[in-house]
């Protein structure tokens, strides 16, 4: 394969839908799959509003919305998922992530790219589930991808040097810059980003300072945003499944302990500005 033409997204959340929204800005062919219909919706929906408020800050032409939104397609069907390149933002966990590339080899040919937006899970791990193994490569957006530049192209042992030369192509051409990792738990970003949000939750849990301040603090301090307005963001089922993932990969360490917070807000299905309350209402 000499490039990439078309792009299937499986999964339609906080992820998911930020990539298809790339992928359509790249002039390239994308169809989202999510088994819940109502995150189709939903993603379907914020990609609209997305690119209609590009065309109001001037950014875009009414044409180029049209094109855009016409390159863009929905299924709850995985029999639609054929394309160059998979990119998977599903639910963090293994299993679930194996069992979905196995369907999808199965129904697209040899040269298509399976690549994995994967937090934390190993990619060997995953590729050691399927059939083809080279085919497999870890692709790590950031959240909000739209926005953020930065995307982890993961090399696993068994990933193909071509695969990977076209990942990498591809993200610049999306705007994006990408950084070559290896295959280590939480690759580079979440794990040195772990006690940024491990840290704050322990110094609230200790009662030595409250959410907001933390967040006010480290904003004035040069920070984007605060460690809990970034959990709430990213998802508390995700930060959690992060954290154990890596905390377990690297022999659980104690600095990298889960906090119990987490543990209680998943408990609580406060996950963040997805369910709409977290740290945070919203
Ligand atoms: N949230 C973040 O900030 C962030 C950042 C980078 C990477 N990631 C990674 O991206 C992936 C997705 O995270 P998210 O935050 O978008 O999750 P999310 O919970 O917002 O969305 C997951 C979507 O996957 C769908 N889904 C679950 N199982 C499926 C299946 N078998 N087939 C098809 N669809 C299925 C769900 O219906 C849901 O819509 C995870 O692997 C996560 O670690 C998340």
């Amino acid at each position: 394969m000499k490039s990439i033409q078309s792009i299937v997204v499986c999964g339609a959340g906080t992820m998911g839908s930020g990539i298809a929204q790339v992928a359509i800005q790249a002039g390239l062919k994308t169809i989202q799959f999510d088994l819940n219909e109502s995150a189709l919706a939903k993603s379907k929906e914020t990609i609209q509003a997305q690119i209609k408020r590009l065309v109001e800050k001037g950014k875009l032409s009414e044409d180029q919305k049209a094109q855009m939104l016409g390159l863009l397609h929905f299924t709850s069907s995985i029999q639609d998922c054929k394309a160059d390149l998979i990119i998977e933002a599903i639910i963090e966990k293994i299993e679930v992530k194996i069992e979905l590339f196995k369907q999808l080899a199965a129904i697209n040919g040899p040269s298509t790219i399976l690549a994995t937006n994967t937090s934390s899970i190993s990619i060997d791990a995953i590729a050691d589930g399927l059939v083809e193994p080279s085919m497999l490569v870890g692709m790590h957006f950031f959240n909000p991808a739209p926005i953020m530049k930065l995307v982890e192209v993961i090399a696993g042992k068994h990933s193909s040097p071509e695969a990977i030369e076209l990942l990498m192509n591809l993200t610049k051409t999306m705007g994006k810059v990408p950084v070559l990792c290896t295959d280590s738990p939480g690759f580079i970003v979440n794990r040195v980003a772990r006690h940024y949000y491990l840290e704050a939750m322990e110094m609230v849990s200790n009662g030595l300072i409250d959410i907001e301040s933390v967040d006010s603090m480290m904003e004035a301090a040069g920070f984007k945003m605060g460690p809990f307005k970034l959990m709430d963001l990213i998802g508390m089922d995700i930060n959690f499944s992060v954290s154990n993932i890596v905390w377990e990969a690297l022999g659980k360490p104690p600095r990298l302990t889960p906090s119990p917070l987490q543990r209680e807000k998943v408990a609580n299905g406060e996950l963040g500005k997805k369910t709409g309350k977290g740290f945070y209402s919203y």
